[in-house]
């Protein structure tokens, strides 16, 4: 029954070293012959980051803050996942292919895999980056509900494969780190969950300058209402309720979960933090990329 239960759970392949869903694997070629379009501008992410959140604010931006238009669909679809697919009529690549321009595309793939298409057309990229005792609790719940993930175990086990970067997309420190160096080369605008948290009015500017567009005082304020955490877990078009649900068991765990900064609070054990903070002091030490654990 358990097997029958969990059939399409996934044990992670290696694509070129980061550990993968073997159906993503199998699909690699067509992602890395993907031609962008000069206006396409990427949403990247390491997973559980904030992607959805960005992307709702995205959608809303390229619509002038207008909800209907952003309801037309799941947000899985307003901006298809890249790299993402799961049987011959489940891929990014189809969907890409079939939206029309200007896309919004959504990835998690670390920076040396992005197809070098994105990099020729000079492509806009958005990044945000989240800390990682969050995106480690984030990460283990989502391994819970979406049931491609491999069985994370317990908490405590999956927080050792996390920090050994033996989960979907590998090391979240050599993911936030290696965006955060492209950046210095790059039209790469690299924000932070904890930063849209405190003030997301001042980030949804950002955005804007970034992309040389200007609104109104009154959509900014209905892109803020509307992206709101509140607002987003009982919006069907982003609350991924929609998803197949062999797919994801929104019982196990909702897709908009908690949406804070600090979880993570609520499940470290006190050994479990001091391990955590004495590794990340190993990985970031020589970085000038700090994150709030809190706000
Ligand atoms: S995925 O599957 O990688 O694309 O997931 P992703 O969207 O990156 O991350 C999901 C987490 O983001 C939280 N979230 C939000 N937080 C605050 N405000 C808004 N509007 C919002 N929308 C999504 C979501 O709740 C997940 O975090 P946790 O900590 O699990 O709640």
């Amino acid at each position: 029954a358990m097997e029958q239960e969990d059939g399409i759970r996934q044990e992670l392949g290696s694509l070129h070293g980061i550990p993968l869903f073997k159906s993503f694997i199998e699909g690699w070629p067509q992602v890395k012959a993907f031609q962008a379009r000069p206006d396409d501008v990427l949403i990247s992410t390491y997973p559980k980051s904030g992607t959805t959140w960005l992307s709702e604010i995205m959608d809303m931006i390229y619509h002038d803050g207008n909800v209907e238009k952003c309801r037309r669909d799941a947000i899985y679809n307003r901006v298809p996942f890249l790299e993402m697919k799961v049987s011959k009529d489940l891929s990014g690549i189809e969907q890409l292919e079939k939206t029309p321009s200007p896309r919004l595309v959504k990835t998690h793939l670390p920076v040396q895999l992005l197809p070098t298409s994105f990099w020729e057309k000079d492509c806009k990229i958005v990044y945000m980056a989240r800390n990682p005792k969050d995106v480690a609790i984030s990460y283990y719940f989502f391994h819970q509900m979406a049931k491609i993930h491999p069985d994370p175990g317990t908490k405590a086990e999956f927080l050792e494969n996390f920090m050994a970067g033996k989960v979907a997309y590998g090391s979240w420190y050599d993911h936030v780190r290696g965006w955060w160096e492209e950046k210095q080369k790059r039209k790469i605008l690299y924000l932070f969950y904890e930063d849209m948290k405190k003030d997301p009015r001042q980030e949804v500017q950002k955005i804007l300058q970034f992309l040389g567009k200007e609104l109104a005082e009154v959509t900014v304020e209905r892109i803020l209402h509307h992206t709101s955490f509140q607002e987003m877990k009982k919006n069907p078009a982003a609350n991924y309720e929609t998803m197949l649900p062999t797919l994801m068991d929104h019982s196990l765990s909702p897709f908009l979960r908690k949406g804070i900064s600090g979880d993570w609070k609520n499940h470290f054990t006190v050994a479990q933090n001091e391990r955590f903070n004495q590794h990340y002091q190993e990985h970031m030490a020589a970085s000038d990329l700090h994150f709030q654990m809190e706000v």
